[in-house]
């Protein structure tokens, strides 16, 4: 059958992490010993409170729909945990919706936002999913040079030079997938200030804002700074509680927004699923202990590995404050015609190492690793990588 699809999917590209991911597991299959340091969530269990919850929960008939918007508990406890941590307190009937994990909710704010034609600002390099997002919508995703040197965080000068009339918002990410750094409180400032001075939404994404290393700035949400008109913030607990299977997220803004997306979400899935609230809800109330743990032993395996790689030649990695990404300029080991999509399928057919490429978040000549594997298989993958360039060079 030849099916005729929508303009709006034939225009999507596919992944350029597609090609690496499937060739990984096509090698894992045949039996080749693949250490993958492509995946994009934690490696701890989800916390056993959450778990036991969630059993408790289904025991008592928490099979059926709730409201769509996410059961009166959960909203109460994600507008306490925020306020807590941003010193806002939203509204939990009208300023809080809970999605199937933090990606439904940035897809249906993209929808609630913009029309056809309207732009949004992606600073680089960015998170896969926001451009395809913003296109799905009819927007425009619209680059924001990001300078490694600086942080990657958007200038004043960066800004300037791509708004326009059609501007709508701003996404800021920190700490940030895929440099795992966190934005200082005087970047945060800067630009929150001159969205605001531009009249856009700022899209605060602050999935990773749990996953904090010791060594890192504080991290200032732009809500506290430009306080909540001007904000929409994303979060939830499929990176920091361990919980990427439940599909929890958040929204929390200004009640127009969250009751356009809630609209939507009524005709899209209804609630998110019953038994995950639950989880959730134990979750942020019981878990802390659960986050500091994974945080600890994250820092831990970041300093063994941006130690390793700091003694290869070639590679330079920045050095992240939180997330559990390390990105890595690999540009001095491109050859000619090479770019790092083929570097990547190269490392991973001649040692058995998958990462993802860095033009899948616009960063070309970079490479993404998750340190959210095991002490040994980070040793084993910086040994792999120290034998790739070796045979390069
Ligand atoms: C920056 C960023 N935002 C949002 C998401 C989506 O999170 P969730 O799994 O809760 O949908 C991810 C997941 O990779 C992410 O890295």
């Amino acid at each position: 059958m030849n099916a005729r699809l929508a303009h709006r999917v034939e225009r999507l590209l596919p992944s350029p992490t597609l090609a690496v991911s499937s060739k990984a597991k096509a090698m894992t299959a045949a039996g080749h010993p693949v250490i993958s340091l492509a995946a994009g969530e934690p490696d701890l269990p989800t916390p056993a409170v959450a778990v036991e919850a969630a059993m408790r929960a289904l025991l008592d008939g928490a099979t059926r729909y709730t409201a769509v918007k996410g059961i009166p508990e959960l909203l109460s406890a994600i507008s306490e945990d925020s306020s807590q941590a941003r010193g806002h307190r939203h509204d939990e009937t009208t300023e809080v919706v809970v999605t199937v994990g933090a990606k439904q909710a940035l897809f249906n704010l993209f929808q609630v936002l913009l029309d056809d034609g309207d732009e949004v600002l992606l600073p680089q390099p960015s998170w896969v999913s926001y451009a395809p997002q913003v296109e799905l919508a009819g927007g425009v995703a619209v680059a924001v040079e990001g300078v490694a040197e600086k942080g990657f965080f958007p200038t004043v000068e960066a800004l300037e030079r791509v708004v326009t009339s059609k501007t709508r918002a701003l996404v800021l990410t920190s700490p940030s997938n895929p440099t795992g750094l966190v934005a200082t409180s005087e970047q945060v400032q800067v630009a929150s200030r001159w969205a605001v001075e531009h009249g856009l939404t700022i899209v605060s994404d602050e999935i990773y804002r749990r996953i904090r290393f010791s060594d890192a700035p504080a991290i200032i949400s732009p809500l506290s700074v430009v306080g909540s008109q001007h904000v929409v913030v994303i979060d939830g607990v499929s990176k920091s509680h361990c919980m990427t299977g439940w599909r929890i997220g958040w929204a929390l803004g200004p009640a127009p927004i969250i009751s356009a997306m809630t609209k939507i979400q009524s005709h899209q899935t209804s609630n998110p699923a019953t038994v995950s609230q639950y989880a959730a809800l134990a979750a942020l109330k019981h878990a802390d202990s659960h986050v500091e743990e994974l945080v600890q032993s994250l820092e831990a395996r970041r300093n063994l590995f941006v130690g390793r790689l700091g003694a290869i030649k070639g590679v330079t990695a920045l050095r992240p404050q939180g997330a559990f990404y390390v990105f890595v300029d690999v540009r001095d080991l491109l050859e000619e015609t090479e770019d790092d999509i083929s570097l990547c399928q190269a490392l991973l057919e001649q040692q058995s190492l998958a990462t993802v490429p860095g033009s899948a978040f616009g960063a070309p000549g970079w490479l993404r690793m998750s340190i959210a594997v095991s002490a040994e298989d980070l040793e084993r993958a910086a040994d792999r990588l120290e034998t790739f360039v070796n045979e390069r060079t």
